[in-house]
Formats: structure tokens, sequence, C-alpha cells
């Protein structure tokens, strides 16, 4: 396959990070074309948990190269901090397996601290963010103002960033937030500008000379569809391209590569969501409770950046045919079918309804969720653990019904379910 687009189907965290480590093997490159270390994507191989926030899932895997994106934003602490990581887990960190693109954005401790303010500024009105300073490291790209990650090699970067947080500083103290001493900054930097240096590179190039030989691409989405600057939930939403679309511009590649792409959908097997914003099909108290788990478990509905409890509810499907749409999903691949064990009863959302009337789809797409009821089609639960099946036709029958529906519902096939966090726990059609 030359080129494999994996995104997440709804409001991020659907298990994009262990789908991708599943299809990754074979892969000459894979790569990261949005956000930053606002992600958080979790792969259980036996008994190691890798909880990556910049370098792709497939970095755990001998032979691709991992890329990081010119649309990504990227923090050289947090990035260094996950090198280090990786290699005391005894994966090979070197330039030979990472790539970093020179155009990609930097995010810098003033970023950070503004998120911060700003969210204190909204008040009972704040997005949720995860506090990465992804916001205003993409505010000050869009106002063509901030640092790249070549830069860090050019002499006058040392001014350029004296500048840029004292820029900062000023608009901090407006927000009345303390502001950031130059001294400590400027140090760190230079330090890391020295150790990410063999790394970067014109990835741009280097995924399209891939490409033109016939190689094969994956690129991992971050966050979800719905989380998408233009097309999410619009404000409660990341500052990125998170859908399909920003794999050309985030990775620097032609739309051509398209042609016969493979589009691969992350979904849940029921909602989940992080930070404010609408959710029509949320589930509170003990059901609540139920899907996202005590937090005993590593795979439990908590945050792997932040930690916060994720809020939980029941699939929406309106919702899942609208990703298809915006991203021309070719297939789908439902995570987390374990969990629904044991429950009585299983609902999908499969329209909504506003003053009496039924919407198979929202006129306004899902900016527009004011007074839209969900309209749930029920199904009976299934008692058995699924998660040591490995056969499509050992799911218990009432599985398979569900998992038949949100494919009909959705138009695409469903490809791949996940039965559990591990590597092998994956069921294929
Ligand atoms: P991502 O951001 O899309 O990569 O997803 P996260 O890694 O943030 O969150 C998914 C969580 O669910 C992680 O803890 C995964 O280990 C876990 N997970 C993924 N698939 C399954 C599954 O099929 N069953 C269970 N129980 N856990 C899963
Ligand atoms: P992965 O890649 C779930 C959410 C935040 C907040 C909003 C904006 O692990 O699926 P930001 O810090 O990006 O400005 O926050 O987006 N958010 C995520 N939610 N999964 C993620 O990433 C997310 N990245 C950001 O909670 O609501
Ligand atoms: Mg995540």
């Amino acid at each position: 396959m030359p080129l494999q687009i994996i995104v997440g189907a709804q409001w991020g965290d659907e298990g994009k990070g262990r789908i991708v480590d599943w299809f990754a093997a074979d892969a000459d490159i894979v790569a990261r074309y949005n956000g930053g270390d606002n992600a958080g994507h979790s792969v259980t191989v036996g008994e190691q948990l890798f909880k990556l926030h910049l370098i792709p899932s497939g970095i755990i895997h001998p032979k691709p190269v991992a890329v990081l994106g010119n649309g990504m934003v990227i923090n050289p602490e947090s990035l260094l901090h996950e090198m280090d990581m990786l290699a005391e887990l005894g994966v090979e960190i070197s330039p030979r397996r990472l790539r970093v693109s020179h155009a990609a954005h930097l995010i810098t401790p003033a970023h950070r601290a503004l998120d911060a303010a700003l969210e204190a500024r909204r008040g009972k009105d704040s997005i949720g963010t995860t506090g990465r300073g992804i916001g205003p490291a993409y505010t000050d790209k869009a106002a063509r103002t901030n640092l790249r990650v070549g830069e860090m090699l050019s002499p006058d970067f040392r001014d350029k960033l004296a500048a840029h947080i004292e820029t900062a500083n000023r608009t901090l103290v407006s927000l009345e937030a303390p502001h950031l001493e130059l001294s400590p900054v400027l140090a760190k930097f230079s330090a890391y500008a020295s150790r990410i240096a063999p790394f970067i590179a014109d990835t741009s190039a280097e995924t399209c000379a891939v490409l033109a030989r016939g190689g094969s691409v994956l690129a991992e989405g971050a966050q979800g569809t719905l989380l998408d600057l233009d097309h999410g939930t619009y404000p409660f939403v990341t500052s990125s391209a998170t859908t399909a679309g920003g794999v050309f511009t985030g990775l620097g590649i032609g739309i051509t590569a398209a042609r016969d792409a493979t589009v691969t959908g992350v979904c849940k097997s029921f909602q989940t969501r992080v930070g404010s914003g609408p959710f029509p099909t949320e589930v509170f108290d003990d059901l609540a409770l139920r899907l996202r788990g005590t937090g005993a478990n590593p795979w439990d509905e908590y945050g792997t950046t932040t930690g916060r409890p994720r809020r939980v509810g029941w699939l929406d499907g309106v919702l899942l045919r609208y990703a298809v749409r915006v991203n021309g999903l070719t297939e789908l691949v439902i995570t987390k079918l374990d969990i629904l064990s044991g429950l009585e009863q299983v609902k999908l959302c499969v329209a909504y309804r506003k003053n009496g009337t039924v919407y198979q789809d929202l006129p306004f797409g899902p900016t527009e969720l004011e007074g839209f009821e969900p309209v749930y089609k029920e199904f009976p639960g299934w008692k058995e653990d699924v998660s040591g099946l490995r056969r499509w036709n050992d799911l218990p029958q009432a599985a398979r019904t569900y998992l038949d529906a949100i494919g009909q519902l959705a138009g695409v096939p469903v490809r791949l379910v996940s039965v559990g966090p591990e590597r092998e726990q994956i069921v294929e059609r």
C-alpha cells in the first residue's frame, strides 16, 4: 500500500497509536502530520507500555523511519524526553530512524505559559486544552511570527528566541500572568539545538522520494475528526488539521498520492471526549463509570497526556458518518469492543431529532449541535469475554450484529476490531 492514512473518527483517543503499530511493521515511513505533544498514543507490546506524544507509533518496529512532519508543532524538551524514554526501552533512536522536518514549528515555554493564561482568562468558557502550548504556537505560525525547527541551527536563533520571549512576556503581563526569565530559556534551547541538529531534515523531499519509488508511507493522525480546526466542534477543537486532508500539507506530499490511498478511520465502540464542548450521546452516573473504568487499568478512560477523566457516551453514528465524509474513509477499525462485554444492552445513535423532525445528518455538521437529540437504536448485549478471540466468526452473534450495524450506518466496511490493548488483541474480518 503506497499511502495509508490513519485518522481518529471521533474526539481523539480512539486507539490510533496501537492501530498504527498494527499496520507499521512493513512500512518504509511512519509520519505524524499534525499537532504536537497534546497527543498521547499508547502501544502495549507484551509487558511494555509505550506512551508516545510526538514520535510516531511506528518507531517501535525496527524497520520504519519515523518522520515528524512540517505540519507539527514541536516542543524540543518533550521530543528529547521521548527520545530518551524510547532509547531506554531499547528502541533505536538515530538519524537513520528519526527525521524531524526543518519546517515544523517550535513550541516554547512562552507558548505553554500563554496557553495556561488564556485558558484562565476564558474562565467557565475554557476549551479544556491540554496546556501544551498548541493553540499559541499555531497562532504564531498563522501570524507568520513563529520560530521553526530549522532555525535552531542559524546563528541568529538566540536573538530571534529572545525577541519571541519578550513579545510573549508583554502579552503575559497583560493577562496578569507571571513573565518568563529570558536567560534560562536561551540556555536550554541552545542545548536542545545541538542535540536535535542531526535529526533535522527535508522530510517532504524524503517522503516524496519513498512514494516515488513505490515505497509505503503510513500517516498517523493525532486528535480526531471532531477536533479538527475547520471540521470539528468549533471552537472546542484543537488548532490543526487533524483530518485526512491535513496529511498532504502537513507532510509536503502531492495529492496525487491520494489516488490509491487507504484511509482508515479508527473509532471506539462507544464515544469519549476530554475537554469542553458538545457531546449529545454523553452518559452519566453508573453507566459512565462502567464505560470509563475506575482508573485501575491502564486502558481506562483517563487521558494519556493529562490524566483527566474522559467524558463517555454511546457511539454517535451520525458523527461517524460525517467523519467518513470529511476524511473520505475507505474502512473502519473499531476498538475497545471488550469494554462492552457484559452490558445488557448497547445503544447506537442513528439519527437526530429536533422540534419533531428527524435528521439523518446534521444540517450544519457538528458545529451546530444545540437542540439536537440523539435517536437511538438498541441492541442486545453479550456476556462473553471477547478479549481472547482472534477470529471474526468466534465473536458473539450479538457483537457481530452491532459491528455490522456500525458498518452499514457508516457506509464503509469494518476491517479490524480490537478486543484489548495488547498488540495481538486484534480480530481481522
Ligand atoms: P490514541 O490517542 O488514539 O492513540 O488512543 P490512546 O492511546 O490515547 O487511548 C486508547 C487507550 O485504550 C490506550 O490506553 C490503549 O492502550 C487502550 N486500547 C486500545 N485499544 C483497546 C482495546 O481494544 N481494548 C482495551 N481494553 N483497550 C484498548
Ligand atoms: P490524541 O492524539 C483527545 C483536546 C483537548 C481539548 C482540545 C484542545 O491522543 O487522540 P489543545 O491542547 O489541542 O489545544 O486542546 O483538544 N485534545 C485531545 N483530546 N485526544 C487528543 O490527542 C487530544 N489532543 C487535544 O482535550 O479539548
Ligand atoms: Mg490519546
